[in-house]
């Protein structure tokens, strides 16, 4: 079986999330099983740079609106999975992925629109063509919509199957009408059956109308979507197409997340030596300026975004400061309104809160090694990866118990020893706080806190399960539609 995925990230080419973390991992361990991955990501700057400037293979022509764009395929050798970057500088020669200093580009309904259009250019010149596309978000989501919408344009590409993958209903790719003759489709798709929301466009929805199977990334999640509260408007559209939608957990790539044999940090550990680990809290706590204690640290490393509940972080820290002799280390980045909360806390607390503002990969390693307790109180969350990260660094999750939270922690039982984390179920600071104090509660009990930390560890969320279930679910997709022309 051959899969092209389409995707807006692929580590470390071009990564904003976790979306960049699996687009390097899945590809990777579908190979493993058997399946042959070919990765398509834009050419950015950061990802031509990356990759060493490597020669344009051919170049082509892609429609978008009412002209024809110049496309190089750029394929990449030596990348340990197959990339091709397709490159056009007037779209993505640009320092920021999707924007830059927290504003979106303005011609992102462009940019993307042009995206799938030319990969589907680029596959026309494919022999054989791919088994199935797999399209990951909205940035791709157009893809299966263009195929299946004007058949006639890609006769080479009719038997190809095509899956999408929501990684997070929260971005949609929404733009106004103004925005539609980019697509070059028949105005009777500009309805709400296909892809018109509230009078305007949604790529996302194109994908999720257009694509002949649909994942996400937890099971809890693949239900939540289906409800209008955790819907965004398109729980009706999910809930239509529930029989063609499964939920496969994202996994970890366990090469670059392991603290037995990560680069990053100051001293390496295992179930069986954990020793490291207390070198890696003190290197940590030197690295940003907290005094050398032991002194329990919460640690945090996300993007400022609403879905994080960085806000409730906020409210909640003041409550935990208070009542706990806890500290607390940030690693963030994104919105600039979530900046400020953190920053006076750090300003009022410089012994207990030290806050990083950015994007630091090497930072958020020596972050996971070196915390006792990782906090994600997300809002929503498809399925996260840091907890996973830090169930593997024996750093104990306290999470929000939603979409892959709740699927991927156990709540720790102080009677049987048995569990991974802490959850919470109301979205609020009382409960969260609670949480946290249980967590610490069991880190002042040292048995109950080893048995908790080793249960994490030994944990395996490995993405051969992963792999295993795309591969199946590549193998149970319907044969593509006929095609009336
Ligand atoms: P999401 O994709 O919604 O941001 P995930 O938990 O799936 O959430 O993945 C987040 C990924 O991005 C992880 O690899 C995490 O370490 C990384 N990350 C997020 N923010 C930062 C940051 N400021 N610096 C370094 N890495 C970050
Ligand atoms: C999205 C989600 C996150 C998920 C990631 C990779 O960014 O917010 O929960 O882990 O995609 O699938």
């Amino acid at each position: 079986m051959r899969v092209v995925m389409l995707a807006s990230e692929a580590h470390p080419w071009a990564k904003t999330g976790g979306l960049g973390d699996v687009l390097a991992a899945l590809p990777r361990a579908l190979d493993a099983a058997g399946v042959t991955v070919t990765v398509c990501v834009p050419g950015y700057r950061t990802a031509l740079r990356t990759a060493g400037h490597p020669p344009a293979a051919r170049a082509l022509h892609a429609p978008i609106g009412s002209r024809m764009e110049r496309v190089d395929v750029v394929p990449v050798q030596d990348a340990g999975v197959r990339l091709v970057l397709l490159r056009a500088d007037r779209y993505f020669d640009r320092d920021g992925l999707y924007g830059d200093g927290g504003a979106d580009y303005a011609d992102n309904a462009e940019r993307f629109a042009f995206f799938c259009r030319a990969a589907l250019e680029w596959l026309r010149t494919e022999w054989p063509p791919p088994d199935v596309l797999h399209v990951h978000d909205w940035q791709a989501a157009l893809a299966p919509a263009f195929l299946r919408t004007s058949p006639a344009l890609y006769p080479e590409l009719a038997g190809m199957r095509t899956v999408a993958t929501i990684h997070n209903l929260a971005y949609q790719g929404r733009f106004g009408w103004d925005q539609w003759h980019w697509l070059n489709l028949d105005p009777r798709f500009f309805v709400p059956d296909f892809l018109e929301f509230w009078g305007g466009v949604n790529y996302l929805k194109a994908g999720l109308v257009f694509a002949d199977g649909l994942t996400t990334v937890s099971p809890r999640y693949a239900r939540e979507i289906q409800t209008p509260e955790f819907g965004e408007g398109l729980d009706g559209v999910l809930r239509a197409r529930h029989e063609r939608l499964r939920g496969i957990l994202n996994g970890v790539d366990y090469a670059v997340w392991n603290p037995a044999t990560d680069p990053h940090i100051a001293a390496h550990f295992n179930p069986l030596d954990l020793a490291g680990k207390g070198r890696c809290k003190a290197a940590l706590q030197a690295e940003v300026g907290l005094p050398a204690n032991d002194a329990p640290l919460l640690a945090i490393v996300s993007r400022l975004a609403e879905q994080k509940g960085v806000d409730l972080l906020a409210a909640a820290m003041p409550e935990v400061l208070r009542t706990s002799d806890a500290a607390f280390v940030v690693l963030g980045s994104g919105d600039e309104r979530y900046e400020q909360p953190l920053r006076a806390l750090a300003a009022a607390f410089p012994t207990r809160v030290a806050v990083r503002i950015g994007f630091d990969e090497a930072l958020a390693h020596r972050i996971e090694a070196g915390a006792d307790v990782f906090l994600m109180p997300s809002r929503f969350e498809p399925c996260g990866l840091n907890q996973l990260y830090s169930l593997r660094y024996g750093t104990v999750p306290v999470v929000h118990a939603v979409g892959g939270l709740d699927d991927t922690v156990v709540e720790f039982d102080p009677a049987t020893l048995a569990g991974t984390g802490f959850k919470f179920l109301a979205f609020a600071v009382p409960a969260f706080v609670e949480a946290v104090h249980r967590a610490l509660a069991t880190r002042r009990n040292p048995t109950a806190w080893r048995r908790l930390v080793l249960n994490g560890m030994t944990q395996d969320f490995s993405w051969e399960r992963a792999a295993r279930e795309y591969a199946t679910c590549y193998r149970e997709l319907p044969p593509p539609p006929p095609v009336v022309l």
